[in-house]
């Protein structure tokens, strides 16, 4: 794949997300918006005038016939992603799947199993795992400078739009659970999640999840779309120091906390005492994340590398929900996640 051409690529699903990504892959450089494509025609019609080099289609089928399509991008309803993104795959492109990957981990694993095969990039939009801030959070974590990571958590919340065909852990779940999963690097190993439904029978509005590490890191969720607060909030305590990624700020975006426990000594062994020191927060690229997760699949490409949110990290992911849908449905009962240790 050489550096210049640009790459065609395909958006699927042009309702309230598939624009957005439409219009990214339409100015990057590098890369071509070919074609648009929705089941209602009316949709497309709104479109038409602002993509005036692309072509429209309601047929999946006719897209992925076409032999200058390079890449496709799925922004159709959860149910649809797992098959679809195979269909694409099948067909020889290279696939963008909306988060989550999957419903199921059997369907996510199809996908990833499927990329590999045929050696096909496919990445998952896990969009805040390649947000600057995060990416300082993982430098902070992985250089040592937090010390060990003792817990995590993150809030998802607003008074925001209601789905009726998902609940808050699917909807705002893929968000938290990829950051975790990332900044921890380990697998979960065990799960729980408690929720109420208050405005519709059968769909959470508000979880609380807990996700136990492989070393016995901690993580909890707190999501909901029922809530008074905008946060979207993401906390790592460390035995050294503490960071808060506030992704409402808008210039601090991370504060480090030098705060931490002292070591017992001797004398006063008995008592613990706590070290309050300097709070700083470092720069932060302002890049806006949906358009560096754009660029980094476009790279992924053209170079061959797995992205950072390939089909396996969106596995993960989905492991993770569907866990905590289950125990959601048994009143918070702990479910221990395939393949982790007796
Ligand atoms: N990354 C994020 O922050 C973020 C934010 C919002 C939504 N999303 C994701 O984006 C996706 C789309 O969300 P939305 O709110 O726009 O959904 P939506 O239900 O409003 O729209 C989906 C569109 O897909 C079309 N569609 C369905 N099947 C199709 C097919 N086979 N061929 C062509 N078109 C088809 C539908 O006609 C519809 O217009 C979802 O997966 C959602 O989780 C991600």
């Amino acid at each position: 794949m050489d550096a210049v051409t640009p790459l065609n690529v395909a958006v699927v699903g042009m309702s309230y997300w598939g624009p957005n990504l439409a219009r990214n892959f339409d100015r990057l450089e590098g890369s071509n918006l070919r074609w648009a494509c929705d089941l209602d025609e009316g949709l497309l019609d709104q479109h038409r005038s602002g993509f005036p080099r692309t072509k429209f289609t309601t047929d999946l089928a006719e897209v992925l016939a076409d032999p200058e399509t390079d890449a496709v991008v799925i922004a159709t309803p959860v149910p649809t992603h797992a098959r679809l993104a195979l269909q694409v795959i099948e067909a020889g492109k290279h696939v963008f799947v909306e988060k989550p990957l999957a419903l199921t981990t059997a369907d996510a694993r199809a996908v990833a199993e499927a990329a590999d095969a045929k050696g096909i990039t496919c990445m998952v939009d896990h969009l805040l795992v390649l947000h600057p801030a995060v990416t300082k959070v993982k430098e902070l974590v992985d250089s040592g400078h937090l010390g060990d990571v003792h817990y995590l958590y993150g809030n998802r919340l607003n008074l925001g739009i209601v789905r009726q065909d998902e609940n808050a852990l699917w909807s705002l779940g893929p968000h938290d659970i990829s950051v975790m999963l990332h900044l921890v690097g380990q697998r979960a190993v065990e799960v729980s999640a408690t929720g109420a439904s208050y405005l519709q029978p059968g769909v959470e509005d508000v979880v609380f999840g807990h996700i136990k590490f492989e070393s016995g890191v901690t993580g909890h969720l707190h999501l909901s779309w029922l809530d008074p607060h905008k946060m979207r909030r993401m906390t790592v305590i460390g035995s050294e120091r503490m960071v808060v990624f506030d992704d409402m700020e808008s210039e601090r975006k991370i504060t480090v906390y030098d705060k931490g426990p002292v070591p017992r000594t001797g004398e006063y062994g008995e008592y613990i005492q706590v070290r309050s020191g300097d709070i700083f927060s470092p720069k932060i690229n302002g890049a806006e994340p949906l358009k560096l997760v754009c660029q980094h699949f476009l790279d992924c490409i053209r170079s061959g590398d797995a992205p950072i949110a390939d089909a396996w990290a969106g596995l993960a992911t989905v492991e993770v929900l569907e866990a905590m849908d289950k125990s959601l449905a048994e009143n918070g009962r702990p479910i221990t996640l395939e393949g982790a240790p007796a």
